[in-house]
Order: structure tokens, then sequence, then C-alpha cells
């Protein structure tokens, strides 16, 4: 398989109105709309997901191909079980099939992989792909691509919290740098952006503890449409914020 992601250089980046420096070096995307895309297509809610994954490959790639050091989606929340069964099932079965043929590259152009969520809920087929890809990419070293699967921030939260406690952690003892560390997100860059699709302007769930200081991007794309152009605008966007850090500048 050979290495078809391009790594651009400055010159190219600035043909595409970013700067190295004002890149994010972790960013979140909430890849939110893909049953509205299906909907006004008059099309199943699937065919949305679908769209939505191809969407994704293009992200992915492009995350890569400027430099980001981290990029984390959410795909499935703890709440999207209230979803019908069908639609959980074609979610489910989509994410094999990306994994199956994705796979390869992904791993070709180092980037690695790692699923952040409850993966206990994950059984058979889908548990042994999620391990595959993980293992296969963990000695990797480029773009960690992280995967939201059966997450809910709360719910890593108090993970955390139990971990803590398990190992001993005594009360008036706990620092922040304790509780990251127990985090799904252990060891990745702090969260600079977080992306939302389809217009809607919440969390949903998503690295509460993380956005603490990250900026935040809404678009009304739906995600099924976010391009690499309309995703370079949202990084655009970001790179004119100022980030104070609560420090008077
Ligand atoms: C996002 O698209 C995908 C998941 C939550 C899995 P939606 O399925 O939420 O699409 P809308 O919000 O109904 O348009
Ligand atoms: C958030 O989208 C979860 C994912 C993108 C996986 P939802 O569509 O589930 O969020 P709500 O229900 O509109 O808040
Ligand atoms: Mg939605």
């Amino acid at each position: 398989m050979p290495n078809i992601y391009p790594k651009f250089t400055d010159a190219e980046l600035k043909e595409l109105s970013l700067i190295r420096d004002a890149l994010p070096r972790h960013v979140g995307v909430i890849m939110d709309g893909n049953g509205r895309w299906a909907k006004k297509r008059l099309l199943p809610r699937s065919a949305g997901h679908r769209a939505g994954m191809e969407a994704l490959r293009g992200i992915v790639r492009f995350s890569h191909s400027v430099g980001i050091d981290a990029l984390t989606v959410y795909a499935f929340s703890t709440e999207n079980w209230r979803r019908p069964r069908s639609e959980i099932d074609a979610l489910f079965s989509l994410l094999e099939e990306y994994f199956h043929k994705e796979i390869d590259e992904l791993d070709a152009n180092g980037v690695r992989i790692r699923i952040i969520g409850d993966k206990t809920a994950f059984e058979g087929k889908l548990k042994q792909i999620l391990e595959t890809a993980e293992g296969r990419t963990a000695n990797n070293n480029g773009l960690c691509f992280n995967i939201a699967l059966n997450y809910g921030s709360r719910a890593e939260i108090v993970h955390a919290v139990n971990s803590l406690i398990e190992s001993g952690a005594k009360a008036g003892e706990v620092t922040e740098e304790m509780l990251d560390r127990r985090l799904y997100t252990s060891g990745l860059p702090e969260l600079d952006l977080i992306v939302r699709t389809a217009g809607e302007q919440r969390l949903s769930n998503f690295l509460l503890w993380q956005c603490a200081y990250a900026e935040f991007v809404f678009t009304s794309t739906l995600f099924p449409d976010l391009s690499p152009e309309i995703y370079t605008e949202c990084l655009r966007e970001y790179a004119g914020r100022t980030r104070r850090f609560g420090k008077v500048l």
C-alpha cells in the first residue's frame, strides 16, 4: 500500500491561506447531520451515514496532510443507543466496512487509531476489528486518529474517578493531572478546536473536560458535505481567534 497522503509544504499551506503555526494540534469533530442529509434526498438515514463515512475519509487525509497531530471524531454517543435498533446495526456495520476498507491505507500512512469510549459494549466481529485496528497501528507516529464510540464525557469522567479511587488516591491529594491521565484522551495534545456540523450549537456530552480552553466552530454544513475546503474554512476561523487562557495580552 503506497504512502498516498501528501504532507503539505509551507507554500502549499499558504495557498490554502493556512499558516503552520496557527493550526490546531488537536481537533475534535462532532459529525452531525447525516440523517438530515439523507432526508433532503428522500433516502434512508443509513445512506446519510454512508455519505458521512465518505466525508470522514477526506477529513482524516486532509488533517494528516496539513499536519494536525490529533483528530478526535464523535461517531456514537452513549445516548445514541436510544435510536432504533435498525439504525444502530446499520451504523456498526458501516464501521466494520470502514475499517475493512481503510485500515491498510491508514496504517501505511502512519495513522495511529485509538477507540475512545466504553468498549465493553462491543463484542464478536466488531470487537475484533476494533482491537486489530488499534493493535496494528499502535506504534505508528503520524496522525492520532481517535474515534469516540459508545462515548460519553460524563461516563468517561466517572470512569476516571473510579480508577483513581481503586488506585488508592486519597482525598485532598487528587490533582487535575492525575484525573487527566485516567481519561481516554490521556497522552494526546490539549484539545484546541471543536467543530460541530449541521448547525447545532451544543456538545452532546463530547469532551466536556478536555474542551476547557478549546475554541468552538459551528458550521451549518451537514457532515456528509464537510469537504476539505469547508473544513479549511473552519481551520482559518480558528487561526483568526485570539486565545488568552485567562491572561491579559
Ligand atoms: C450524526 O448524524 C451521526 C450520528 C449521531 C451517529 P445524525 O444521525 O445525528 O444526523 P441528524 O442529526 O439526524 O441529521
Ligand atoms: C452527537 O450527535 C453524537 C454524535 C455525533 C455521535 P447527536 O445527533 O446524537 O446529538 P443530539 O441528540 O442532536 O444532541
Ligand atoms: Mg444528530
